[in-house]
């Protein structure tokens, strides 16, 4: 196990990385539950009269969610109803300089980790801690707090290289998420165990379906790893068309991989029926087989939301990771929702994972307590559930 916040004297100087990382539309980051998670956090850090320097990062480079996290500090600013500094820098002169002015109960926020060199790509923890980043960090704080444990399956910089090198704690997030989610491993099932699977990061969510194969019976694929599926079986979708720009490469590098999956767990794979698109601004759905590759699909069909629903409301657990659809836009929410209000209305054991996904439960009015465990982790959650360990907890638990 780890050391925790609990074992953290008064009035430190500490660098906490959390994980903000959020939808953005327009440039602009929205609001999630990590920031209010995370707020949580650091209410009972500067309660305590720590100096709080924040770590974060913001999507990948070359995606257009790959921005700065100034709008992210004000977001905090709103959840903890108080000041919250920003720098343009990471470790530079000017964040040298902000971190000296930093005094106890204040909290800035450094500039998106991602922007550094040093932060990516994964390399072994060793590596990360001999970087220029971490090197010039560390001296700069008393302690170093992981609170993120959503991104603590990544070997970067800011997750793995400080606790080689300082004293290192886990944050209240690290520690509730940890355990809630390593305890599902423990669980066994003697009913059918579902997962809905869709979002956007094909290339972490495909490799899950082999990886939790002992556990889970079926998948309701939706999303743009269901719209990859459909083209493997031959349906005209999942192409690159205006707005979009990752499904060709993902294609490109997830073809046999997909078509491999999808002959050899036909049984176990459901594929959407129907899909919606937006015809005028109204919501509009179309069979599969009518399907036009220049036209972009934003959710499931109501066929499918009500076959995924019916198999959720009749499995022992269900696992969701991933939205079904545009859940933001309401009109593309059918999808997302329909398995989420499934899950509520019975009492079969269920995890609903995911920055975004989990965002869902709040913006259409369904109740937390109706779910088994809402984490804010999307990749790092499936790892758990498949047993793996994540590497940034590994490195916190051998500084112990
Ligand atoms: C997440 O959103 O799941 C984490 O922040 C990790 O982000 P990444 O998949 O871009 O590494």
């Amino acid at each position: 196990m780890f050391k925790t916040i609990d074992d953290l004297e008064s009035g430190q100087r500490l660098l906490v990385r959390i994980d903000i990382n959020a939808p953005v539309e327009d440039g602009v980051p929205q609001d999630n539950r990590r920031f209010a998670r995370h707020a949580e956090t650091l209410r009972e850090l500067l309660a305590d009269d720590h100096a709080v320097a924040l770590l974060a990062h913001q999507g990948r480079p070359g995606r257009d969610t790959f921005v700065s996290l100034e709008g992210h500090a004000d977001i905090l600013a709103d959840h903890l109803d108080r000041d919250v500094d920003f720098v343009a820098d990471t470790y530079g002169e000017d964040a040298l300089a902000a971190i000296d002015d930093l005094e106890g109960g204040e909290l800035l926020v450094l500039e998106n980790a991602r922007m550094c060199d040093d932060e990516l790509p994964e390399e072994e923890p060793e590596v990360k801690a001999d970087t220029e980043f971490v090197e010039t960090l560390a001296p700069e704080f008393d302690a170093y707090v992981n609170d993120a444990y959503s991104a603590a399956h990544r070997s970067h910089a800011s997750l793995v290289g400080f606790p080689l090198v300082m004293d290192a704690y886990a944050g209240r997030v690290m520690e509730t998420e940890y355990t809630a989610n390593s305890s599902i491993q423990e669980r066994e099932f003697d009913g059918t165990v579902t997962m809905a699977l869709g979002g956007t990061k094909a290339e972490d969510l495909i490799p899950v379906i082999e990886q939790v194969d002992d556990t889970v019976d079926r998948f309701c694929l939706g999303g743009i790893v269901g719209e990859l599926f459909l083209r493997a079986d031959g349906h005209d979708v999942g192409y690159d068309v205006e707005g979009t720009d990752f499904f060709d490469e993902q294609w490109d590098e997830q073809q046999e991989t997909i078509e491999r999956i999808l002959s050899e767990y036909a049984d176990s794979l459901h594929l959407a029926s129907d899909l919606a698109y937006d015809d005028d601004g109204e919501r509009a759905e179309v069979d599969v087989e009518g399907l036009e590759k220049d036209t972009s699909y934003l959710d499931v069909g109501s066929d499918t939301a009500e076959k995924y629903a019916d198999l959720a409301r009749e499995s022992e657990a269900v696992f969701v990771k991933g939205a079904l659809g545009v859940f933001e836009d309401e009109r593309f929410a059918h999808g997302t929702v329909s398995v989420l209000e499934a899950i509520s209305e019975t009492d079969c054991f269920s995890v609903v994972g995911g920055g975004d996904t989990s965002r869902a439960i709040e913006m259409y009015g369904l109740d937390e307590d109706d779910f088994g465990h809402v984490s804010i982790a999307g990749g790092a959650y499936v790892r758990a559930l498949t047993g793996e360990s994540l590497v940034a907890i590994e490195v916190l638990e051998r500084t112990d």
